[in-house]
């Protein structure tokens, strides 16, 4: 079984989608993980990111793992050093790049194999698996995104204030949701699922349910 879970920026998929993993037995797929992955590799190579032969040629050297709660990049552990502001500000060529997406989107689908998977990113359930048996499109209203990528970034030290992330968020909004491949939008078949006001057991629940749902239909 494959249950995609999209959504923008700071809805609270990942730790939904590993949470919702661990219940049911599955494995768990970050693939925004792979986009800063590829990012960072591309920037420690010294390739500029505007340089687009480069960056896909790249995309397809690297050695890229993504397990449950692991990136490995040739080998070595950057589970942690792709998430600070600047890589997720500068993810944005990798995801607007199509070369780059067609390769990340083959590794998506090789992670996959035969597995049960939740898998959590902005075109999972349109794009990469358009069969999944179940599809959410997870979302939160701005501020709310905002507030929680804020905290985050205060606990990783990082002191930006909020209106920052705010403006930081409304362009990738903008970005995810007007880019030509891969852009994000909710699947014809998905169900949405607003966050505002729930806790993160509450939107597990809820996933569970809709799993549950579907298994019994
Ligand atoms: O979910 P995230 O913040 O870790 O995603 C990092 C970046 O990758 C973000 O700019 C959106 C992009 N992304 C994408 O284009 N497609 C995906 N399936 C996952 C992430």
């Amino acid at each position: 079984m494959i249950i995609t879970i999209d959504g923008p920026a700071g809805a609270g998929k990942s730790s939904a989608a590993r949470a919702l993993a661990v219940r049911l037995g599955f494995r768990f797929l970050d693939t925004g993980a792979m986009y800063r992955a590829v990012t960072f590799a591309a920037i420690q190579a010294g390739i500029r990111l505007t340089d687009a032969a480069a960056f896909e040629s790249l995309a397809r050297d690297i050695d890229l793992e993504v397990t449950d709660d692991q990136v490995l990049l040739d080998g070595h552990e950057v589970t942690d050093v792709i998430r600070t502001f600047d890589i997720t500000c500068a993810t944005r060529y990798a995801a607007d790049h199509p070369g780059v997406r067609a390769r990340l989107v083959e590794l998506q689908r090789q992670a996959v194999e035969s597995q049960d998977m939740v898998t959590e990113g902005r075109d999972q359930g349109t794009v990469v698996f358009p069969t999944a048996e179940v599809k959410v499109f997870l979302t939160a209203s701005e501020q709310v995104r905002a507030k929680r990528r804020h905290q985050d970034l205060l606990a990783r030290g990082e002191n930006l204030s909020i209106e920052e992330v705010l403006e930081k968020q409304q362009a990738r909004d903008y970005r995810d949701t007007h880019r030509k491949v891969g852009r994000l939008v909710p699947a014809a078949d998905a169900i949405e699922l607003l966050t505002d006001g729930m806790s993160p057991g509450e939107v597990v629940d809820r996933l569970q349910e809709i799993v549950q749902a579907q298994r019994n239909s």
